[in-house]
């Protein structure tokens, strides 16, 4: 995996931002001169490179089917890393930057029969875009969408005219009206085989694996935009980069990311903490200890690849295609 030249990276020009709800803007970027941008696919999210130097990964939330624009939504976050502030407080529509294309690892399942899309939060942005794309295909889907307050949920204008077509399909909660919201019920209820789709905080996301690990996992997905588990730092690590024909040590405290770094590879990485797929890499030999939200729990055992921002080894060496 090499890391995106500056020629697979696309120059957008941000063309609007727009207030969604309390603490939450949208922003939509357009191509310089008006081309038609890289097609994608619901789950799809894209890295925007920020003028401060940071990389952040957000989810696409426009409808797929156009061509000119992507949309992205932010909740202004103070406890985060500064992503979501340095994207509410400082960027200016007409800005230029640049954009990774578009990746997916939180897919839609096009052909199921019924779809059932639980958000939590900021988590509603890959199921808008979902939303719009099964309502496209006239397909049979239900939204729960649980924010804390009617404030603070965005998109609900679009939402509730959603609504006023389909009745009964999409659920609105709002935990500062109604407690916080139960889970448990929606799944117990969900028709055999309905696929289900959850984003949302990490106390969400965790009940909902807890509640559907008995589902088959291909009907079940999900997305985190929050590390879940911590990095491996134990250090130790001995990493040949074969095409590189280097060998790194992991030091403590450190993590693979960092080690092949600082021997001078350069790798894509985004988000640093293993919820973003852009630091893949083949693994050719040995075991990983595997700490990324992006894998599947069979991706995971075939070891095939493993996340470098955050995953170590179980085995003394690793053997990865860089
Ligand atoms: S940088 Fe995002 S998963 Fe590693």
């Amino acid at each position: 995996m090499q890391a995106p030249s500056e020629s697979e990276l696309l120059q957008l020009r941000l063309s609007a931002i727009r207030w969604e709800a309390d603490g939450v803007q949208s922003f939509e970027f357009r191509d310089v001169a008006d081309r038609a941008l890289p097609g994608f696919l619901p789950g799809a999210h894209v890295d925007l490179h920020l003028p401060n130097g940071m990389s952040r990964s957000y989810s696409l939330c426009n409808d797929c089917a156009e061509t000119d624009r992507y949309v992205v939504a932010v909740a202004r976050d103070a406890k985060s890393r500064g992503g979501s502030i340095a994207m509410h407080d400082t960027l200016r529509v007409g800005q230029l930057l640049k954009v990774g294309r578009p990746r997916n690892h939180f897919p839609l399942d096009e052909e199921a029969a019924k779809s059932v899309l639980i958000a939590g939060g900021i988590g509603i942005t890959p199921m808008w875009c979902m939303l719009q794309r099964l309502q496209a295909l006239g397909r049979d889907w239900e939204l729960f969408y649980a924010a804390r307050g009617r404030q603070n949920a965005a998109f609900l204008r679009e939402l509730r005219a959603l609504s006023a077509q389909h009745p009964g399909r999409v659920h609105l909660h709002f935990d500062q009206e109604q407690g916080l919201f139960d889970l448990a019920p929606v799944l117990r209820a969900l028709p055999a085989g309905a696929h289900v789709y959850c984003c949302g905080p990490l106390p969400m996301l965790e009940a909902f694996e807890r509640l559907t690990a008995d589902r088959p996992p291909a009907q079940v997905h999900l997305e985190y935009f929050q590390a879940k588990d911590a990095p491996a730092a134990a250090g130790g690590v001995q990493v040949e980069l074969s095409r590189s024909k280097k060998v790194v040590t992991v030091a403590e405290g450190k993590t693979v990311l960092d080690a092949v770094l600082d021997a001078g590879i350069d790798v894509p990485y985004s988000c640093m903490e293993g919820i973003c797929g852009s630091c893949e890499v083949v693994v050719l030999e040995g075991e990983p200890d595997h700490r990324d939200s992006v894998l599947s729990d069979q991706q995971k055992r075939s070891n095939k690849t493993m996340m470098l921002c955050c995953s170590g080894a179980r085995s003394a060496r690793l053997v990865l295609d860089l």
